[in-house]
């Protein structure tokens, strides 16, 4: 990595601002229902207070309260959670810039310290630099392990950066070498898979993968705007109108360049989207008043054929509606499929996660981001604001 990473800063002696991306998911409660952003950063929180750091200061976001105290979003939670996982005391402050923060960090018996949600001053979004001085200004150093939030230009993550010398932490730098390696030297048959709901969240992925990869292999509701590119019947089938024009240039493009685009060959179908529909498997035309939920028996077949002789797999987006269990059977057998192969398997964060830690695959995977559109932007070739900002080597 061509940027500092923790081991290369002295920590002894010093304060340490850390952001780590704890936007977790939670249910009505409040309870955490998910904690694997929490347990990612596990080893640079370990290491940091390995080194005799004096105080380690960590900063996140927890959804989008918008520039206001919204009970909700407190990150309090998260710092009872994290005590747990550390089995050592963290303070919780009920704020995350201010002259009482400074006094509180400065008194605090505890080593490890959350501040409260960056998101509930306006500032944070707007990459503000008095903030980002404020926020600078807590500590000695910064180091950003905040894989998730790191296409976000925000001052916890871009602006801060230029007050301090700053690192990237373990979780930073291994999504940076799984996801980069996978892109730009990927070991062939180098394949990706495709799926969720919407082609135009896939554009700049398609379009900065489908020169590198051998073959791209499309599920889920995109697919749809694809196949009706292609003349198909889609029936009540997902549809993005407006880009079915690009699809085919898609399409096209993929020929030129004598890659394959594959498409669905048959469908799981039902009348209205329920998880108690009855269902019915079509060919690969959708019947009139239909809607596809789900890759057939044959495209599951047909995607096995396509993806066992790969040695680089690439998979963001679910191949149909797994959240119902009727028409999650695409998704995951293929799932199964790929954690079977010896092929190195990167797993675009966000839902294509959410569905392999469903089937219980989380350990045979290569890598599993926790960035969702962290790990789309990087995977469509975006230079990332929070990893530029850090401080070269
Ligand atoms: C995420 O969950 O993708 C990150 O935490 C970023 O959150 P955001 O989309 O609200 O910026």
């Amino acid at each position: 990595m061509a940027k500092l990473t923790v081991k290369d800063l002295d920590f002894k002696g010093k304060t340490v601002l850390m952001r780590a991306d704890f936007n977790v998911p939670q249910d009505a409660a409040l309870n955490i229902t998910d904690d694997t952003r929490i347990r990612a950063t596990l080893p640079t929180i370990k290491y940091i207070l390995e080194q005799g750091v004096k105080k380690l200061v960590l900063m996140s976001h927890l959804g989008r309260p918008d520039g206001k105290v919204v009970a909700k979003y407190s990150l309090k939670p998260v710092a009872a959670r994290l005590e747990e996982l550390l089995g050592q005391d963290v303070l919780f402050l009920n704020d995350c810039i201010g002259e009482n923060i400074k006094k509180e960090i400065a008194a605090a018996k505890e080593k490890v310290i959350l501040l409260e949600n960056l998101r509930f001053h306006a500032e944070e979004e707007a990459n503000d630099a008095g903030f980002a001085k404020q926020l600078a200004g807590l500590a000695d150093v910064f180091v950003n392990d905040a894989f998730g939030t790191a296409h976000r230009a925000h001052a916890s993550t871009e602006e801060v950066a230029h007050y301090l010398k700053s690192a990237a932490g373990f979780l930073l730098e291994k999504e940076i070498q799984y996801l980069g390696n996978a892109v730009q030297n990927p070991q062939k048959p180098f394949m990706v898979i495709l799926g969720g709901a919407k082609v135009s969240d896939k554009i700049g992925m398609i379009e900065n993968l489908l020169p590198k990869a051998d073959a791209i292999i499309v599920g889920g509701g995109m697919a749809y705007t694809f196949l009706k590119a292609q003349g198909k019947a889609i029936g009540n089938s997902k549809l993005e109108k407006d880009k079915l024009d690009l699809a085919k240039s898609l399409l096209e493009k993929a020929k030129s360049l004598g890659k394959e685009i594959v498409l669905p060959v048959d469908n799981v179908v039902v009348e209205t989207i329920d998880a108690n529909a009855e269902f019915q498997v079509v060919g690969e035309e959708v019947p009139e008043g239909k809607i596809a939920v789900d890759i057939g028996p044959e495209t599951i077949k047909l995607f096995e054929d396509k993806l066992k002789s790969a040695k680089t797999i690439v998979w963001n987006g679910p191949l149909g509606i797994f959240e119902m269990d009727a028409f999650s059977k695409g998704t995951e057998e293929v799932a199964e499929f790929i954690a079977g192969l010896k092929a190195v398997t990167i797993i675009g964060g966000g839902d294509t996660a959410a569905a392999i830690a469903k089937f219980k695959l989380e350990n045979k995977m290569t890598h599993i981001s926790t960035g969702g559109g962290a790990s789309l932007e990087y995977l469509e070739g975006k230079t990332l604001p929070g990893v530029a900002a850090l401080s070269d080597k």
